[in-house]
């Protein structure tokens, strides 16, 4: 996305509001904790991005398998994974205004350099008078400290905290054993969830960008790890790309990041980061780690469950190694909002803004129109075609203004077809559909209604 094409978090984060996508929540006490709700138009966007990835990644496959687990977890499990201990970020407050941010964040904003990990290193680098607060411009900052970013809370008869999950990919884990108990999965295969999962961040900003409460679409992928990984390893990152691109991202937006060598967990062969061309910079929306046999060891040794694998074929036994492909899903629908985003100036000197997404994304794909509200036969009509074709794809009835204002408002939310109902439909049996994107229009029959959006959607 070339800089003067960028489209703001300001601009993408009204629209979306003014449009009923995403709704800053609890607004009226004032908002809460930069937390967003999904709308009516945003919560089928949502699903539509949900049901893509999982038809691409769980029902065509023959490989993965779908899940669904709790969000609250025996917490011996981030014991074994190492959350509880190690899953912290670093914090430093500014003594003047009081004002909370991330060291690492801070520290790389003010010097360039990444400092990830090194408390001290920051804890130094801020007493330079130079690093000023963003906030009130001073330099006074406390030392830079690990706060824990799992929320806690407390369960009925059970003693001691429990914890909101902080990642998904837990849960797959404590059923790989039922899984592989219960179904015919051979290795190589997955194991895929769409879930929620809880992060205390220190700040909370750009918009869906970092929340506390998000929802993530993770596969673990169990593999015998004695074979050649690397080309596996290539070929999930491809299908991640087609992905993105299904939604409607642009390669251009994209770039991978691999995180070097002496910053990778110890236990991990590879790990790299899909980015997308934000207008903040560059930032992560998902990844692929190879991460060896950790997960599966560890939970085997906390739990005294054995947690092989049997390969009859070659009559070995194994701990299967995983490669985990995730994806943020809060960042998948910002991603696909911004990369369909368009403002196109039209002829008349007006300009138009248009949600070009893909037609599997659009939340709605057909809004129906009678030409004028109050004609006898026209309303009965439209309303007749709306049940049709309402039973198949999402569609909206709109009978309020002009046509011209309603195919703006069907081109603000994306929906890739208008379909009026006018004089002719009642004479000569046709209606007038018109395309979101070249803005044409076309006359069809009646009667081959069904097909034309078969062949379309
Ligand atoms: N199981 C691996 C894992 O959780 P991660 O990189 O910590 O890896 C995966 O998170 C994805 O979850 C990220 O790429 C991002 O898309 C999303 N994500 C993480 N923290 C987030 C937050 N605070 N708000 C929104 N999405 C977040």
């Amino acid at each position: 996305m070339s800089e003067e094409k960028k489209v703001s978090m300001e601009v993408i984060s009204a629209y979306a509001k003014r449009k009923g996508f995403i709704f800053p929540s609890s607004e009226i006490y004032g908002g809460f904790a930069n937390s967003y709700s999904f709308g009516p138009y945003g919560v089928e966007l949502k699903n539509n991005i949900k049901d893509i990835w999982w038809k691409m990644f769980v029902s065509r496959r023959s490989d993965i398998v779908g899940m669904d687990g709790p969000i609250i977890l025996n917490p011996k499990l981030w014991d074994a994974s190492g959350h509880t201990s190690g899953f912290n970020d670093a914090l430093v407050d500014c003594k003047e205004c009081k004002k909370r941010f991330r060291a690492d964040h801070l520290v790389k904003e003010l010097t360039g350099e990444d400092m990830e990990g090194e408390l001290d290193k920051m804890t130094e680098a801020l007493k330079d008078p130079k690093m000023k607060c963003p906030e009130c411009g001073k330099s006074n900052w406390t030392d830079a400290r690990h706060i824990s970013m799992m929320f806690k809370t407390e369960m009925n008869g059970f003693e001691g905290s429990v914890y909101l999950r902080p990642e998904t990919a837990g849960a797959i884990f404590m059923d790989y054993k039922n899984i592989i108990d219960s179904t015919r999965v051979k290795v190589p295969f997955g194991v895929a969830q769409i879930g929620k999962a809880f992060r205390n961040e220190i700040v909370a900003r750009n918009f869906i960008f970092r929340i506390r409460e998000f929802e993530q679409m993770e596969i673990e992928y169990f593999i015998d790890p004695e074979i050649n990984w690397e080309p596996l390893f290539d070929n999930w990152l491809g299908e991640q790309k087609v992905f993105f691109n299904k939604i409607g991202v642009r390669d251009e937006d994209l770039r991978q990041f691999e995180h070097p060598k002496e910053k990778l967990s110890h236990y991990s062969k590879k790990t790299v980061d899909w980015e997308f061309d934000f207008s903040f910079g560059w930032g992560e929306i998902s990844g692929l780690a190879h991460r060896g046999n950790f997960d599966l060891t560890q939970h085997s040794e906390h739990s005294n469950e054995k947690l092989e694998y049997f390969d009859a074929v070659n009559n070995k036994r194994y701990v299967p190694h995983v490669l985990e492909p995730t994806f943020g899903l809060d960042r998948m629908i910002l991603i696909s909002l911004i990369s369909a985003y368009t403002e196109e100036e039209l002829e008349d000197g007006t300009t138009r803004v248009v949600m070009k997404f893909p037609r599997a994304v659009a939340p709605v794909k057909i809004a129906v129109f009678p030409l004028l509200k109050n004609k006898p036969g026209l309303v009965e009509k439209a309303k007749e075609v709306f049940a049709n074709l309402s039973q198949k794809y999402a569609c909206e009835f709109d009978d309020n203004g002009n046509v011209g204002k309603r195919y703006r408002r069907q081109d603000e939310i994306g929906t890739p077809y208008c379909l009026t109902v006018d004089f002719d439909t009642l004479e000569k049996g046709t209606v007038t559909v018109r395309d979101r994107d070249t803005m044409k229009q076309e006359i069809i029959k009646v009667e081959e209604i069904d097909k034309f959006f078969i062949e379309n959607l």
